[in-house]
């Protein structure tokens, strides 16, 4: 599960060390080669991208010269051509059972880059708990049911259940003119599931067949998902509206997707298992071919190796190229946080969506045999008045208060009790997780749960986190007094003898009906797991000028569409809808509100759809305060690491009044000036004959709607661009919040600039001292018609002048 990227010539030099050659494990490569993909060739017409019928004739071209490149090259029976990609890059992944291919390939003319594969990772964390959806932009795109209609969003996932209500269509299918992809029919997949929601369903598999990890009857060999994820994520992004959560048989609400109305296309290249990249880049090549307008993608390597190579390797590039397509690409940021530098998804033409918990809190109660009420969280059914226990009491000697060891709970002492486990802090449970301990007790036969608790959860909102739907009755209670209390209460009912040995137990209880929702109108905090910038180092080990995470979406406790037949979450078997929580579960929500801006701007580029929802963003509350972050050791404010440019806000975004918008050439130039990338490096991995012509002095100055500096020595002029979105001529005064020990000059400070115009401007930073360390700030574009525009700063100042 390694995701460092191993280059040819590393791999060689590794192989035949003094010269003895190493039998090689059968392999998979993903090769690109010097000749133009569709997307790059040069027809006669300048800046014109080949369509139709020349493009199929292209990509028919393309693919008999791989095979007769391959055929003229390889000794039959040392590879397995797995895929041609021909849309984005042009090249193609081999199954190699020979270290001899590989070397020839290495030194072959035409031969741009090779790659070995690796394995990629679903971003799900499997500690379910709550949800929110958002309902402000809808009346404005027609009603809910048309609520990104003629979008098509493509999802790069685990496959889709397509007999769920989320997406069934109840007659109003319109054909979508610009699909061009196919619905493929396969194992519990019938050609008639592609209904108009679902336009087109594929698979991708052959990598994962290769490397002996796919398992048809657990996986099957068809678009239909196995695992849930892909169900769960396209649920989020586009599920039809007011679809009723029904989970072991409790009606939960309606659920939505952010965009009802948008259709969806399956690619399926995930597993239960995770998936490959040489499958996931052969899964995008198509989507893109197939029309798509948005990829989802809740999937990334496990880590990322430092160096600005990172930004070169296949999948990016190719996802560079799809942006070049028109094709907004949204991915999760990863959820190894809260650690510094533990993004995922990294480049600059991705929008990387960070994870935050919601307001909706399911709230429980317990009822003690005195008549006293003790409040906590979990979502489970009620129990009827039982013995309570601690978790020692039941257990052999020596076991502990918590319930880490469950193994140690004597069964017949547990039985039909409500046991009482002991708080332990997040980070002490390992490889154990609430659900396992829940699947314990209830193996048991214990009636039910209590987890006392050491900090005031319904106070702080912390509970949010760990409120679940439980596979057996159970309470996290939610104050220290109520937890004191409980205690106290035990303690005075239950009978020992002189040596602390348990006569009598008298203390009784009922858990209630944990399964209803409330809504604390409390913000948004960024959660434990997501990932935190900044972003991935350079060759100086410096961060890149890029800000990452983008932006902030609900990930936390999320309620969607699930695949019955999954095993991945034991208490969901045979469930349509689970809860999950994940940077898996953000993405989808950013891909749906990405669809709604699509929609009302049908010509906006991918960089004017990240840069509306960027700057719209909120860093505050419902009641004014700032958004916190989750940590190890509590909450504190959350800073654009944690959230980037803060928490999407859908209403906002498909009006932001300017954009920042960015050009494919303009990426190229930020590749080229990269401190210590290799030049030639990029032009390879382009495929130009040049890097352009510096217009840029800074990766600073690739046009973003946020400014980050990794090194400020003394100071730096940064460049910026704003296009008008607006129907009328706004003027827009420049407020600026420095950040500690910088100092920020935006000139002009008043920008009047009236419809489909541009204007640019320059921030000046100016260090008044070596914070070393990244200190923050903003600057926000106050226009006299209602826009509000905001761009996050995070500026590392090495020296002053
Ligand atoms: C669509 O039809 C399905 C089954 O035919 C039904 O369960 C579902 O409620 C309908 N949805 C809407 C939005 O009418
Ligand atoms: C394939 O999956 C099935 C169903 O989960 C399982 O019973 C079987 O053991 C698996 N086969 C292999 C070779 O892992
Ligand atoms: C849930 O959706 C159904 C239609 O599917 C609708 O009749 C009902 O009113 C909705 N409930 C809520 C609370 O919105
Ligand atoms: C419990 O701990 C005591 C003292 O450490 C030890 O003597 C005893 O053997 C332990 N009993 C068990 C069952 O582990
Ligand atoms: C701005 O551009 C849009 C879309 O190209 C066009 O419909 C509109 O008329 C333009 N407005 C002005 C004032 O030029």
């Amino acid at each position: 599960m390694d995701a460092v990227s191993v280059t040819l010539s590393f791999l060689l030099a590794c192989l035949c060390l003094n010269g003895i050659s190493f039998p090689v494990v059968a392999k998979v490569y993903m090769v690109v080669l010097e000749e133009d993909a569709i997307i790059s060739y040069k027809s006669t017409r300048p800046n014109h991208i080949i369509r139709g019928h020349e493009a199929r004739k292209y990509k028919e071209k393309v693919i008999i010269r791989h095979d007769f490149f391959l055929e003229s090259l390889l000794p039959t029976g040392t590879y397995t051509k797995l895929y041609s990609y021909t849309r984005l890059i042009n090249g193609f992944a081999l199954h190699m059972t020979s270290d001899m291919a590989l070397k020839i390939l290495d030194g072959a003319m035409g031969v741009r880059m090779i790659q070995e594969d690796i394995k990629l990772t679903k971003l799900t964390t499997h500690t379910p708990d709550y949800v929110g959806v958002s309902n402000h932009v809808w009346p404005y795109l027609g009603g809910a049911e048309r609520a990104g209609e003629g979008v098509l969003v493509g999802m790069i996932d685990t496959g889709i259940n397509p007999n769920h209500p989320s997406f069934t269509n109840n007659g109003t299918v319109r054909r979508l003119s610009h699909f061009k992809g196919r619905c493929e029919e396969g194992d519990g997949f019938p050609l008639s599931v592609c209904n108009g929601k679902i336009v087109g369903a594929q698979l991708f598999a052959r990598a994962a067949i290769a490397a002996g990890d796919f398992n048809a009857t657990r996986d099957y060999a068809s678009p239909l998902d196995s695992d849930g994820h892909g169900s769960h994520t396209a649920s989020i992004a586009a599920g039809n509206f007011r679809t009723p959560v029904l989970s072991k048989g409790y009606n939960y609400g309606n659920a939505s997707g952010m965009a009802p109305g948008a259709r969806l296309s399956i690619y399926k290249a995930l597993f239960s298992f995770g998936g490959y990249m040489s499958d996931v880049v052969a899964a995008i090549d198509k989507a893109v071919e197939d029309g798509v307008d948005i990829l989802s993608l809740s999937i990334g390597p496990s880590s990322v190796p430092p160096g600005p190579s990172s930004f070169l390797s296949i999948l990016e590039i190719e996802l560079l190229f799809a942006t070049k397509a028109g094709v907004s690409v949204i991915q999760a940021v990863g959820n190894s946080g809260p650690d510094p530098n533990s993004i995922l998804s990294f480049s600059p033409w991705i929008t990387s969506v960070a994870a935050s918990g919601t307001d909706r809190m399911y709230k429980n109660s317990i009822i003690l045999g005195n008549g006293r009420v003790l409040s906590g969280i979990g979502i489970s059914e009620p129990t009827a008045e039982r013995q309570i226990a601690t978790k020692a009491d039941v257990s052999s000697p020596n076991a502990s208060t918590n319930c880490l060891d469950t193994e140690t709970l004597i069964p017949s002492l547990a039985q039909g009790k409500l046991i009482i486990c002991e708080h332990v802090p997040h980070s002490m449970y390992g490889q154990t997780t609430i659900s396992t301990i829940f699947q314990s007790i209830r193996r048991i036969g214990a009636a039910g749960v209590i987890i006392t608790s050491e900090e005031n959860l319904l106070d702080s909102d912390a509970g949010a986190e760990s409120s679940m739907t439980l596979p057996v009755p159970g309470i996290v209670l939610g104050s220290v007094a109520d937890s004191q209390e409980l205690q106290d209460y035990y303690n005075s009912n239950t009978l020992r003898s002189t040596t602390g040995e348990v006569i009598r137990f008298g203390a009784i209880g009922s858990i209630l009906d944990g399964r209803r929702a409330t809504y604390t109108q409390k913000g948004p905090i960024v959660a434990l797991y997501s990932s935190r910038g900044p972003d991935v180092n350079n060759n100086l080990m410096e961060a890149a000028d890029v800000l990452k995470p983008s932006i902030m979406a609900p990930g936390s406790a999320i309620w969607g569409a699930w695949s019955p037949n999954s095993q991945s979450v034991p208490e969901s078997i045979g469930e349509e809808f689970t809860m999950l929580s994940g940077t898996s579960m953000a993405a989808p929500h950013v891909t749906g509100i990405a669809a709604l801006i699509k929609q009302k701007h049908p010509d906006w580029s991918p960089a004017a759809i990240t840069s509306a929802m960027m700057t719209t963003a909120d860093r505050t509350d419902h009641f004014g305060n700032p958004i916190l972050a989750q940590t190890p050791d509590g909450l504190r404010t959350a800073n654009p690491f944690d959230y980037g440019a803060g928490a999407i806000n859908a209403a906002r975004a498909i009006n932001p009044g300017l954009i920042f918008d960015i050009e494919f050439e303009n990426y190229v130039q930020f590749l080229c000036t990269v401190p210590g990338m290799d030049k030639g490096s990029v032009r390879r991995a382009i495929g130009l004959g040049n890097c352009p012509t510096a217009h840029m002095r800074w990766c600073s100055d690739l046009n973003t709607p946020s400014v980050t500096v990794a090194n400020l020595v003394g100071s730096r002029r940064v460049m910026r661009r704003v296009t008008s979105v607006s129907t009328e001529t706004e003027t827009y005064v420049a407020l600026v919040k420095e950040p500690a020990g910088v100092a920020v000059r935006v000139t002009p400070r008043v920008i009047r600039i009236s419809p489909n115009a541009s204007r640019g401007f320059s921030i000046k930073l100016e260090a008044r001292e070596a914070t070393n360390a990244f200190t923050f700030g903003e600057v926000v574009l106050r226009g006299n018609k209602k826009h509000s525009v905001r761009i996050p700063l995070a500026v590392f100042a090495s020296s002053a002048l």
